[in-house]
């Protein structure tokens, strides 16, 4: 969502891009499913289950079979015209092909920056000292919004479609299925984790598999899409005011969560090797509580540029150890100033901190250190 920019111009949607309603657990889930079989008059319908690709939702019209417009979502009624930039993603399809290409069609589907790609950037940006990138969602929506479409196409995006627009002509449609047979058939690519499921237990159990498996996946998801698959029932669901009413998002718990950055100090370890770390307001993220979390090093605090009384980014990396992202600069107090590295070590002898050149990391050499004594004996 958000406000156009001045730099793209706005497009004004055919059909409007609508949002979906979430259910966060399944008794949401079913409870979305009764309203739908009360909807359809007690009849129970089939439903498609799709993953929530997180990434930027897209429309792209063609127009005898052309590419003449890609529009990001916008406010779902107005986007913004990212044309130039679309056409340099490898999966976006400059011409339609086969022989059931509609006079106009608009292909909706998410842009998304898959998991390898967006290691590799990051470690591009950090070789170049610059502030990693905090999310592939992130990287992506940065990348489809160069002034370049040059620096786009470097980005190596990627899209899977999922949905139709506006559609004149071309061939009847019954199901969302069969919807998604034809795009693929005009030769767009969709993900091959969709399933057609006949039951809302079974569409729950699947939503709790692709939870655990998430991360199986080279590129991220947040959740699990499921849809009616009856394109009559949908019409007879109908919308809300934001949202039909004949679809769903089963959001996965987030991983990712804000919270206060109360203060940053600094360990002191068997070695002397000092470790700053994270004293955060409490916060509840990807399954436990998280009140600290590991900086790195006196170069990651530096990257990061986090701040005592910064709103702060905590997520689990690789599911277990919590990690502080980067700071939300919006919410950045005023007056603060870039954290420093201490020169004293922590423990009551407060000797002098070293760093030798070439290394990364700060050590206390005070031989009596008690901190280091501790670490020596727990270890
Ligand atoms: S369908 C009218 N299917 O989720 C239904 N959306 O929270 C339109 N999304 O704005 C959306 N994967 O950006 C649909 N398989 C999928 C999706 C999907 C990701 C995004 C999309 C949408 C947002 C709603």
């Amino acid at each position: 969502g958000g406000t156009p920019s001045a730099t793209f111009a706005p497009v004004t949607h055919a059909a409007p891009m609508t949002s979906l309603d979430n259910a966060m657990d399944g008794v949401e889930l079913r409870a979305w499913a009764d309203r739908v079989v009360k909807g359809l008059d007690g009849v129970v319908p089939r439903f498609v289950a799709e993953l929530k690709i997180d990434g930027l939702a897209l429309s792209l019209r063609y127009e005898h079979g052309v590419l003449v417009q890609a529009a990001t979502r916008g406010d779902g009624r107005v986007g913004e015209d990212v044309t130039a930039n679309v056409r340099t993603i490898q999966d976006v399809p400059e011409r339609l092909t086969g022989e059931h290409v509609p006079e106009v069609i608009e292909v909706r589907g998410e842009v998304y920056m898959p998991t390898d790609v967006f290691a590799a950037l990051n470690v591009d940006y950090v070789a170049a000292g610059e502030r990693p990138l905090v999310n592939p969602r992130n990287a992506a929506a940065g990348s489809l919004r160069q002034k370049d479409p040059a620096m786009t196409a470097k980005r190596r995006l990627s899209f899977w479609a999922y949905q139709l627009g506006q559609v004149i002509g071309g061939p009847a449609l019954a199901t969302h299925r069969e919807t998604l047979d034809l795009i693929g058939a005009i030769g767009f690519p969709i993900n091959p984790e969709v399933r057609s499921i006949d039951t809302i237990d079974d569409v729950a159990e699947y939503c709790l598999y692709r939870q655990d498996h998430r991360h199986d996946l080279g590129y991220e998801i947040d959740g699990v899409v499921i849809k009616v698959d009856d394109l009559a029932q949908q019409e007879l669901l109908g919308f809300t005011s934001r949202a039909p009413r004949w679809a769903i998002a089963y959001k996965f718990p987030p991983e990712e969560r804000t919270t206060l950055l109360r203060d940053i100090q600094v360990s002191v370890g068997r070695t002397g090797r000092t470790t700053p770390f994270a004293v955060l307001e409490p916060v509840f993220v990807g399954g436990s509580t998280v009140s600290m979390a590991t900086l790195h090093n006196q170069d990651q605090v530096a990257i990061k540029d986090v701040r005592p009384g910064d709103t702060v980014i905590v997520r689990k990396a690789g599911d277990v150890i919590p990690e502080v992202v980067g700071p939300v600069l919006e919410n950045r107090p005023p007056g603060t100033e870039p954290w420093q590295f201490p020169t004293i070590c922590p423990c009551a002898l407060r000797s002098t901190l070293v760093r030798l050149e070439g290394e990364a990391d700060t050590r206390c050499v005070e031989p009596a250190c008690p901190f280091q004594r501790d670490q020596k004996i727990m270890y």
